[in-house]
């Protein structure tokens, strides 16, 4: 069974071959354009910009993941594309080149929620099959949610960003620091060489206040695992203004506090949900799981707090947006026959899809 995925959300046109052996999907090819050199001159994505590179690029980029893979249409047996979350202009080119390739060349389609695909973008090159329940952090530009599966395709978000995702936090803290876009890798470069310590900037913890019951008693309710980011950013922007003029070396620091107190927070709220939830597996996903600190505190933490929890993340090369993760979370989608395109929804772009 071979499996076509397109991917083209936001600001990466993409796809991939996916290929069936021994139970378990295989990535042939996955062939991903970025558009960053395009947005980095506006600070960020443009979606008028991004709609029209997806234009030019789309075909090409099918052709060479079919060409790497050594297979045509012909071959393909499910077209698996996104059609949300994401910008609508980008999603309507690959919803619409989807439908137009699969009705040409008698291919089934298969419309598919594009946060699934970083969550199952994990079950890439895990040895064994990871065991569920799966509890998921999923961080990115638009997205900062944490989601529960006790099974295959079945979602339950326990948490989220009230305000901007994690990812998003990254490019606005980049913004102020004059760094450039996106943030995230510029931020967490220069935070290897700055004192994390040197600026307090808050770790936010929005579970409720503490009250009394009608006998007295202080009554905690259960922390909260929804996130947000805004009044870090206004923290940090407080910040910069002190300064008349910002150094390398003051750059250098403000990036390892800011990038301490976003990570400390992912990490806090992933405790508490791992403590309420008991996941057999914990993995981080999305673009910002690219980010070697947090990497490195969730394993510290999963590891010493909850060692019967297995941690995974995916290689980083599936963590930003790419193909081969759409075609893998359609390759379980087929496996578990939760099939494919049975009425009209999905063949529309969704730009607000949710998950659960
Ligand atoms: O998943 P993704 O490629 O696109 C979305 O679906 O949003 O995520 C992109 C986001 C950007 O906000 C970028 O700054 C962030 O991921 N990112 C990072 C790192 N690499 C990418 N954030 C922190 N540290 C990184 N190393």
């Amino acid at each position: 069974m071979k499996i076509l995925a397109i991917e083209s959300s936001c600001d990466e046109t993409a796809a991939a071959v996916i290929e069936e052996r021994d139970q378990r999907p295989v990535i042939l090819s996955n062939i991903v354009s970025s558009q960053i050199k395009l947005h980095k001159a506006f600070g960020g994505v443009v979606p008028e910009v991004a709609a029209r590179a997806h234009i030019e690029q789309i075909l090409p980029v099918i052709d060479e993941s079919l060409r790497k893979a050594q297979t045509t249409l012909l071959e393909i047996d499910y077209l698996a594309y996104t059609y949300g979350p994401g910008l609508i202009g980008s999603l309507i080119v690959g919803v619409e080149t989807a439908k137009g390739l699969a009705a040409a060349n008698g291919i089934a389609l298969l419309p598919m929620n594009h946060l699934e695909g970083h969550i199952y973008a994990a079950f890439a090159d895990a040895v064994e099959e990871p065991a569920f329940p799966i509890l998921t952090l999923l961080v990115s530009g638009g997205n900062t949610l944490l989601i529960l599966m006790k099974d295959h395709l079945r979602y339950e978000l326990v948490g989220r960003t009230l305000d901007d995702a994690a990812g998003e936090a990254f490019d606005k803290a980049a913004k102020v620091l004059g760094l450039g876009y996106p943030g995230g890798p510029i931020i967490s470069k220069l935070a290897q060489e700055g004192d994390d310590s040197k600026y307090r900037l808050p770790i936010v913890d929005l579970t409720p206040r503490p009250v009394r019951d009608r006998d007295g008693y202080l009554v905690k309710p259960a922390p909260s695992l929804d996130f947000s980011f805004s009044g870090l950013k206004t923290a940090l922007i407080t910040l910069v203004r002190t300064k008349t003029k910002l150094t390398q070396r003051e750059k250098k620091d403000l990036s390892a506090s800011f990038e301490k107190a976003v990570v400390e927070t992912l990490v806090q709220n992933s405790t508490w949900a791992i403590r309420k939830y008991q996941p057999k597996t914990f993995v981080l996903a999305g673009g910002v799981a690219a980010n070697p600190k947090l990497r490195e505190r969730l394993g510290e933490e999963i590891g010493n707090l909850f060692p019967q929890t297995s941690y995974l993340i995916p290689q980083t090369s599936l963590c930003g947006d790419n193909a081969a993760m759409i075609g893998i979370a359609a390759y379980y989608r087929i496996r578990n026959s939760r099939l494919i395109l049975k009425n009209s929804r999905g063949l529309t772009a969704e730009p607000n899809l949710k998950i659960a």
